[in-house]
């Protein structure tokens, strides 16, 4: 098969040095290359304020990969792949600095992709610096991560500054999650396949569960994550993703413009969270300490570097209502909390249940039938439902049972790649699909500044639990009023 050729890229990454660059890029950029997904004359280029010479960082590099890989290195793929880095000295606040990209790029040849890889206090510096250099040409993109602000006024500035020096189309703002095989899945299994575009509104579905649970804690965070909160740092934009990826109306094709304007029609539909409402609809909490694979961990007000005072929270979860015509009265439960029992990201969707119950023998309720998709580890799809027990008996017996695909055994030839590696090469093809736009992140702060308002005028510290757990008691009580449970 004949593979589509692209124009290489030069991609420019701004806090070349930092975390991001060095725990999850320059992995994710290695691995491209490995399955040859690289286009020959693409180049990489680390920016950092930093003194150092070429060959530092190509050992820097080296290092993460021997850190991070997960895998051994590939001595013949390293030594192509290092081929293309180089590294520059650029303070990032002093504009006059940015000329030195000009010996750099080569425009004629390659696309410059801006990867802000750096804190959002500094974009509009960069913006500035690459303005004032002269560098940029119509084809430049830039690519910027999540935490886009912290509400809505400062998600605005960054994103005017941003397009006050590239075009819209050109601006590709990530969420990792996008770049997730599962939550790509979501638009085959619900578009692909008429026993889901059927059966996918309120006359079938009672309700749908969202959880992203995640076994860490804070991990040495403290200074970003106080200051974010569970809310901001993964509900706003991960949960928030993934239920518009399973409340959006079908789009007319896959084009970027076509899925992003029925994604913001679900952020549009949510029925606000605000004070007279935020008690009854959302719990907040805080991990104290308790047990992670039976080792004894602190809690997160003992964490290195906390601020023994604080009340951000580190879990939450809510009840989410879309006043829209195919999910009236069909409540969507989103949860996810860190130092949680295990890690575990998963849509489960409760169909109603049947009118009539003729095997009372086996069931005084017949439990209803759930479609579960695991989203993180063990992708797959089940789907539970119920089966006459085989025998010879007089009586039909029923037993809960499980179509069970699991995607390692039902695609074994097919390497999953992380979200990391999918994002970074549709940025290098310039194909914005799997990018979030500006009005979609805007909505969700909208919506978000509400509840974050609602919960500081009620100012009530977080309800603890104990590290290990599955969060506050409170979190089965937000279900329990409703008639309803947690997926065990
Ligand atoms: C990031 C958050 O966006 O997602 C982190 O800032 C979180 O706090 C991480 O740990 C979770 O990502 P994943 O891919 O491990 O689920």
């Amino acid at each position: 098969m004949e593979t589509t050729k692209f124009k290489p890229c030069d991609l420019v990454i701004y806090g070349g040095l930092g975390d991001l660059s060095t725990r999850k890029l320059i992995i994710s950029l290695y691995r491209l290359d490995k399955s040859s997904l690289l286009e020959d004359n693409t180049k990489i280029i680390a920016v950092d304020r930093h003194e150092k010479e070429r060959s530092d960082f190509l050992d820097i590099a080296y290092k993460s990969l021997q850190e991070f890989l997960n895998d051994q290195i590939d001595e013949e793929v390293w030594q192509r792949f290092s081929s293309r880095l180089s590294y520059s000295k650029i303070d990032l606040t002093q504009p006059d600095q940015y000329q030195r990209l000009n010996e750099i790029i080569d425009s004629k040849n390659r696309v410059m992709v801006n990867y802000f890889a750096v804190s959002p206090v500094l974009f509009k510096d960069i913006c500035q610096g690459l303005s004032t250099s002269g560098v940029l040409t119509d084809e430049s993109r830039m690519v910027m991560e999540k935490p886009i602000g912290h509400d809505l006024e400062s998600s605005k500035e960054i994103n005017d500054a941003v397009a006050g020096v590239f075009n819209e189309d050109h601006v590709f703002r990530i969420d990792h999650y996008l770049g997730k095989e599962t939550v790509l899945n979501l638009l085959a299994l619900r578009f692909g396949n008429s026993i889901f575009t059927t059966n996918w509104d309120h006359n079938t579905i009672d309700h749908i569960q969202i959880t992203v649970a995640e076994e860490v804690g804070i991990e040495g965070r403290w200074d970003y994550f106080d200051k974010t909160g569970q809310l901001r740092d993964m509900l706003q934009n991960h949960l928030l993703q993934i239920l518009t990826f399973v409340a959006m109306e079908p789009p007319v094709n896959l084009k970027a413009e076509s899925i992003h304007n029925e994604k913001i029609k679900v952020l549009k539909a949510l029925r606000p969270i605000n004070s007279n409402n935020v008690e009854e609809k959302t719990v907040r909490g805080q991990y104290i300490n308790g047990f992670n694979k039976g080792a004894e961990v602190p809690g997160y007000l003992e964490e290195e570097g906390a601020n023994t005072e604080s009340t951000t929270e580190s879990f939450v979860a809510l009840r989410a209502d879309i006043d829209n015509w195919r999910w009236a009265g069909v409540p969507f439960y989103l949860r996810t909390g860190k130092r949680m029992n295990y890690k575990r990201t998963e849509i489960v969707v409760y169909f109603k249940q049947i009118p009539h119950n003729i095997f009372k023998d086996s069931y005084r309720n017949l439990p209803p039938n759930k479609l579960i998709i695991h989203l993180q580890p063990n992708e797959g799809v089940e789907v539970e439902m119920l089966n006459k027990i085989p025998g010879i008996d007089d009586n039909i017996k029923l037993q809960k049972t499980k179509l069970d695909l699991s995607f390692s055994e039902a695609f074994k030839k097919n390497k999953i790649f992380g979200g990391y590696e999918k994002l970074i090469l549709e940025a290098l093809r310039g194909n914005p699909t799997l990018f979030l736009s500006r009005e979609e992140i805007e909505q969700a702060w909208t919506w978000i500044d509400s509840i974050q308002n609602a919960w500081k005028n009620l100012n009530d510290p977080p309800k603890s639990y104990p590290a290990g757990t599955w969060g506050p008691i409170a979190s089965d009580s937000l279900l329990a009023r409703d008639g309803r449970a947690w997926e065990g």
